[in-house]
């Protein structure tokens, strides 16, 4: 494990928004915004750290407590800590060492990290690269040859679950994307390109180190048969050309024999749904307010799918989650464990390796700090006893 930089603590960074700012000032803005933004108006973006505080507290003060343990079972696994790493496409443009260095700091903090479909790094690389275990997010991407390829790889190189994203149809209005001349910067001409060239030369750290990666990263997990691995351009296009539906979930299982998530799921319907076609644990996830906007915020969707599901499987859930409090919300309502999406990114972008790790550093000691103040002794006591929730969230 590598030490933190002192420029990655106090006072440079004690939240995770600081880590925001850090990111936001070492990207090109069309990479900052591609991974800070939400579809559209940005309302389900907003509110889905928001709605965390619609949740309050009830402590159970002067309880004498030794060591909290932050530990949580999930899909078969004991996790040291009950935050997982989302899977975040493009992460190679965001730092050189992108997913190779999430993977690292998830298995170093003994959590999991779920790699996306969307990615510059090999996945067995990436496998190598955590001590811990490692999900594969799942797109169609490519159609099925190449989805059964890439299965095929994960299952070889050890992976222990695959994770299926449900709520990708099409890539939501991201409008902050085309504004930055996203599409220009991945594949348009020179000339298309040189309304927004300013912009990235006035990020020279972030480019020399993209520049010294061999520049634009193609797709090393989307390998379409017969042609090779997928250029980033592609991607948008691609994702629309193959929406998912509950016959391509029977269809890969039947060439995977592990376990399989559904991510996406915002109705008890759903996840029953995905129960009946075998899923072993279901994603509450609004995909952080990228795809359809003004749906609920993901934590006030949970409790419909807890109901729902009745104990039949896991319930995980991602959204908004910018401190550890938030998770062990998340917890109290039913939740077995939740992902972080941009809260580990915006580490990455600023500092790779470290900066991950000071992410997952802020949220573990919040999480313990959490726990002493409730007067909880373990993530495994949590229960809705400890908060009070709007009423109406509950079916
Ligand atoms: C930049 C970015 C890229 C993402 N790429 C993917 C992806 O490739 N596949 C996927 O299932 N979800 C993807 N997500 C959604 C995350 O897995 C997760 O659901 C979301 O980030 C959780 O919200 P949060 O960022 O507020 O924690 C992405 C999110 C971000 C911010």
């Amino acid at each position: 494990m590598t030490a933190i930089p002192s420029s990655l603590g106090p006072p440079h960074v004690v939240n995770i928004e600081d880590l925001r700012r850090l990111a936001q000032r070492r990207l090109p803005r069309s990479v900052f915004d591609y991974l800070d933004g939400g579809a559209e108006d940005e309302c389900t973006l907003r509110e889905n750290p928001r709605a965390f505080n619609d949740i309050w507290f009830r402590p159970r003060n002067a309880v004498a407590l030794g060591d909290c343990d932050l530990r949580a079972r999930v899909a078969g696994q004991q996790l040291a800590f009950p935050a997982i790493l989302a899977p975040v496409g493009y992460s190679r443009m965001m730092h050189p060492e992108g997913e190779l260095a999430a993977a690292r700091a998830a298995g170093d903090m003994g959590t999991v990290y779920a790699l996306s479909t969307i990615s510059g790094h090999k996945l067995e690389k990436v496998k190598a690269a955590s001590k811990g275990p490692v999900w594969y997010q799942l797109y169609l991407v490519g159609g099925r040859g190449a989805a059964e390829a890439g299965i095929e790889r994960a299952r070889k190189a050890g992976y222990s679950a695959l994770v299926f994203t449900i709520d990708t149809p099409v890539a939501g209005m991201r409008e902050r994307d085309p504004r930055n001349g996203m599409k220009q910067m991945l594949g348009g001409s020179l000339a298309a390109k040189l309304p927004f060239l300013p912009n990235i030369l006035a990020h020279p750290r972030w480019l020399a180190a993209f520049l010294a990666d061999g520049g634009m990263p193609q797709l090393e997990n989307i390998v379409i048969p017969g042609q090779g691995p997928m250029k980033l351009v592609d991607v948008s296009a691609a994702l629309a050309e193959t929406a998912v539906s509950w016959n391509d979930l029977k269809w890969i299982r039947n060439i995977w024999n592990g376990l399989i998530l559904v991510k996406g799921v915002l109705t008890g319907d759903d996840a029953r749904r995905a129960i009946d076609e075998g899923a072993a644990g279901v994603i509450v996830s609004n995909h952080g307010g990228r795809q359809l906007d003004t749906v609920y915020a993901a934590i006030r969707a949970l409790p419909e799918v807890v109901a729902a599901v009745g104990g039949r499987t896991e319930v995980l859930m991602d959204g908004g989650i910018r401190r550890g409090s938030d998770i062990v919300k998340a917890i109290c309502l039913g939740a077995r464990a939740v992902l972080v999406g941009r809260a580990y990114a915006y580490g990455m972008a600023a500092a790779g390796y470290p900066g991950i790790m000071r992410a997952l550093e802020i949220l573990r000691t919040d999480v313990e700090r959490t726990l002493r103040l409730l007067g909880c002794p373990s993530i495994s006591a949590l229960d809705a006893s400890y908060v009070d929730s709007p009423p109406q969230w509950r079916r």
